[in-house]
């Protein structure tokens, strides 16, 4: 299968799936707990979508639950395969992954709970995708099935301040391998018409001994959403949004709010 274009950007530097999961803020999420919490609630067996070096999915196979993971980018998932090496048999038993496009899949079977954390959503940027991914989805869910994704909660002052400076976001550290990274990050256009953040995170990574370090860019677009449009777009497809929350802590959500939860249901 050809890498799907939105997990492009992904396979762009070497060894992307390890220098993924050392960024520490991703590290300090409350989504592993949020999600775990929900998987085991659902008895399983669970579907995630975009699931990456298996972040969520590693954690949920450890709480006793079955996992199918799908992803576009080889490099993510060659580092889930690293990781499974080193869990238990059990654990390595639970978890299924499939290079896979989230726009458009066909497993052949269903789930009770399909996920998509950390804004996996928000990199499908056209309506083709997006709509193709919900109807995938549909397809996926049990009677009664839930569709639980988190995406931001658009800041609008800040899409407005000029952020195309690159400004560090994450300061030099340690690599486990001895070499260093820090990285900065910056957006150097919003297209309002496609709602679109055009983004570049870019990663300074430096061998022991190196001087200078070397750059590596990510770019990608997000899209990103307004509550109503995804209650409509969840409509089209069959879905129920029954609530949306403003963060892992299930607080409410408001114009403050880092997030938007959405916990969506299958329609009878
Ligand atoms: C921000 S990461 C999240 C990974 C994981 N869910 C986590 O929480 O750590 C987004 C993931 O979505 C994947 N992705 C992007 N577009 C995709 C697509 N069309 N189909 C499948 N995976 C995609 C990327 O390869 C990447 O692994």
């Amino acid at each position: 299968m050809k890498t799907p274009r939105s997990a492009v950007s992904y396979d762009s530097i070497p060894d992307f799936g390890a220098l993924y999961d050392s960024v520490p803020a991703y590290g300090t999420r409350g989504d592993i707990t949020f999600y775990t919490q929900l998987a085991k609630d659902s008895g399983g067996p669970v579907l995630e979508l975009g699931c990456g070096t298996g972040r969520i999915s590693l954690s949920i196979a450890r709480a006793g639950v079955p996992i199918t993971g799908i992803d576009g980018s080889r490099e993510m998932l060659a580092r889930l395969e690293a990781k499974l090496a080193a869990e238990s048999p059990a654990v390595r038993e639970r978890v299924t992954y499939h290079h896979g496009d989230a726009s458009n899949f066909d497993l052949g079977k269903t789930f009770p709970l399909v996920i998509a954390p950390f804004r996996v959503l928000q990199q499908l940027t056209t309506l083709d995708e997006q709509l193709g991914c919900v109807m995938s989805v549909v397809r996926h869910l049990a009677p009664g099935g839930q569709f639980v994704f988190d995406v931001f909660n658009p800041h609008f002052a800040m899409f407005v301040r000029d952020r195309s400076a690159e400004a560090e976001d994450t300061p030099v550290f340690m690599l486990p391998d001895g070499r260093t990274l820090r990285r900065t990050a910056r957006i150097p256009r919003v297209n309002y018409v496609d709602q679109l953040s055009e983004t570049e995170l870019i990663y300074y990574i430096t061998a022991a001994g190196q001087a200078e370090p070397q750059r590596y860019v990510q770019r990608f677009d997000m899209k990103w959403y307004l509550r109503a449009e995804l209650v409509h777009l969840l409509a089209r497809a069959g879905l129920t949004v029954r609530d949306v929350r403003g963060d892992f802590d299930a607080s409410p959500l408001t114009d403050q709010s880092n997030e938007q939860i959405f916990f969506a249901v299958k329609n009878a």
